[in-house]
């Protein structure tokens, strides 16, 4: 069907049902707007990341300095990661549903009526897009149905049993950190945690779970590797000198005291980067020199996800004491009809169609980029007795343009732009729970009928 088509048929649906429901609805407007949802090209999705991933809440910006309000590593920032991976890829034994292929579908109390603003204290201001005045609440009755199964309700209580005496990881971009924020939310419907440890500049912070002796950290990783502004006379370039072989090992140091780890990362690669490898330069990106071979976003994030995947494989108590490594595949941004410092807004108060989310586009590269070394490490790393899952909700959330906190998210310096990189909470987000608890639920019963 034709955009057009599309068009017109959705029009006089509209016409004749004057009483439409909220599905009906939401259909006429997504299908009434079948225009480019694709926004997010390479160069938007970077710049805007620049910013919004260095100032998550706390955005100190002055409006002199632009540069340093997306690039500057020291101010601040954000926070971290959120992992998330949909799907665990079927197993041999028996094929457990392919929980990343599905649809949303419209049902009140969807997968995002767990908690509100007021039952939940850890929302971070802003993904509080209501206290932010959105006021159209459709996004939030939508829930995600895989083609072959039930996506199960997500319960606090199943989750905190699984968990009990362990500790987990979110690591990553402030996108990770977003997932994190989301999943307290759902558990502390059960049980209030104690915040118990908070650098300077919350990006590395430590929730404690007594009644449930379970540990929750988000540990802040741009890029997973090592990676540097260069500085010129004290001031940031924007350009960063990446280790592509060299862990980041704030986060990696911690490896041996984890029993899951949450990798996602992705929105920090849109920017110009020097390459190393061994020591010695190897490539570029986005730079146009004769003697530098000049490579794509991918090359680097896929570098940085074989290096990290490759320090837990070598992590010998890891595998000793069986930590699952999970992946949260990536999550894409919606700008549209710009960039996010160029008018691009995420408005739509419905999910999108999958007719309309573009297969070809680079996000979807990413996410298989991810998924390849993903199945890479997983098929190393089990040998040795390493567990991998995958979250992978990168064709749920293509599909989720309305999920962002857009104007939303109460910046009073930068009035005006729009956040449509991370998810409002309540929001689309809070599936991405669902997705981890129902991966760890099969990792449980495997378990059990191991012993
Ligand atoms: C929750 O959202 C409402 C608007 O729906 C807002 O008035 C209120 O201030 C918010 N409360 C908190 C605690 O953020
Ligand atoms: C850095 O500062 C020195 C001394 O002030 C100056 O000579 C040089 O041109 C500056 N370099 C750049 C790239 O601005
Ligand atoms: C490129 O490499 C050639 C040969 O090594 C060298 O002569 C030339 O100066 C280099 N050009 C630049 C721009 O670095
Ligand atoms: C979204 O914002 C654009 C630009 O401000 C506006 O033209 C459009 O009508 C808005 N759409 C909705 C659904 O609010």
């Amino acid at each position: 069907m034709s955009e057009k088509t599309m068009k017109t048929s959705s029009t006089m649906f509209q016409e004749k049902h004057h009483n439409h429901t909220k599905r009906e609805r939401c259909l006429g407007l997504t299908l009434g707007k079948g225009v480019p949802f694709v926004l997010s090209s390479l160069l938007m999705a970077s710049i805007f990341c620049l910013f919004f991933l260095y100032n998550p809440n706390s955005l100190t910006l002055t409006p002199h300095h632009d540069h340093d309000i997306f690039e500057n590593p020291s101010q601040n920032q954000e926070n971290a990661i959120t992992t998330k991976v949909s799907s665990s890829p079927p197993q041999k034994e028996q094929k457990p549903c392919d929980l990343s292929k599905g649809h949303w579908v419209q049902a009140l109390g969807g997968s995002s009526n767990y908690y509100t603003n007021s039952s939940c204290p850890f929302i971070p201001d802003g993904k509080n897009c209501f206290k932010h005045g959105r006021k159209d609440t459709d996004f939030l009755n939508w829930r995600w149905k895989p083609e072959q199964c039930e996506l199960p309700r997500f319960d606090p209580k199943t989750f905190l049993n699984i968990v009990r005496g362990k500790k987990m990881a979110f690591i990553g971009d402030s996108v990770a950190r977003n997932h994190m924020d989301s999943l307290l939310c759902l558990l502390s419907q059960n049980e209030i945690p104690k915040d118990i440890y908070k650098d300077s500049e919350d990006r590395f912070h430590t929730w404690y779970f007594p009644s449930h002796d379970f540990t929750l950290m988000s540990m802040w990783s741009r890029f997973l590797v090592v990676g540097e502004e260069r500085m010129v006379n004290g001031t940031g370039t924007s350009i960063f000198d990446m280790q592509l072989d060299k862990v980041d090992s704030d986060w990696a140091k911690e490896l041996p005291n984890l029993d899951y780890t949450v990798i996602s990362d992705g929105h920090w690669f849109f920017r110009g980067m020097r390459l190393h490898e061994g020591g010695k330069e190897v490539g570029c990106v986005y730079c146009n020199e004769p003697n530098v071979t000049s490579y794509n976003v991918d090359f680097p994030l896929r570098k940085a996800f074989r290096t990290a995947f490759r320090v837990i494989n070598e992590c010998k108590e890891c595998s000793s004491k069986r930590m699952v490594t999970v992946l949260r595949t990536f999550a894409p941004a919606h700008f549209e009809n710009g960039f996010w410092n160029t008018g691009g807004y995420c408005n739509r108060t419905c999910p999108t169609d999958e007719s309309e989310v573009d297969f070809e586009k680079f996000d979807w590269h990413l996410r298989n980029v991810q998924m390849e070394e993903f199945e890479r490490a997983r098929s190393e790393g089990e040998e040795k007795g390493h567990k991998f899952e995958v979250v992978d909700v990168s064709r749920a959330m293509l599909m989720r343009a309305d999920g962002h906190p857009g104007e939303h998210w109460g910046n009073k310096w930068m009035k005006g732009y729009n956040d449509c990189t991370h998810w409002c909470l309540p929001g689309p987000v809070d599936m991405w729970s669902e997705f981890l608890l129902a991966v760890l639920k099969r990792g449980a019963a495997f378990e059990l009928n191991q012993t």
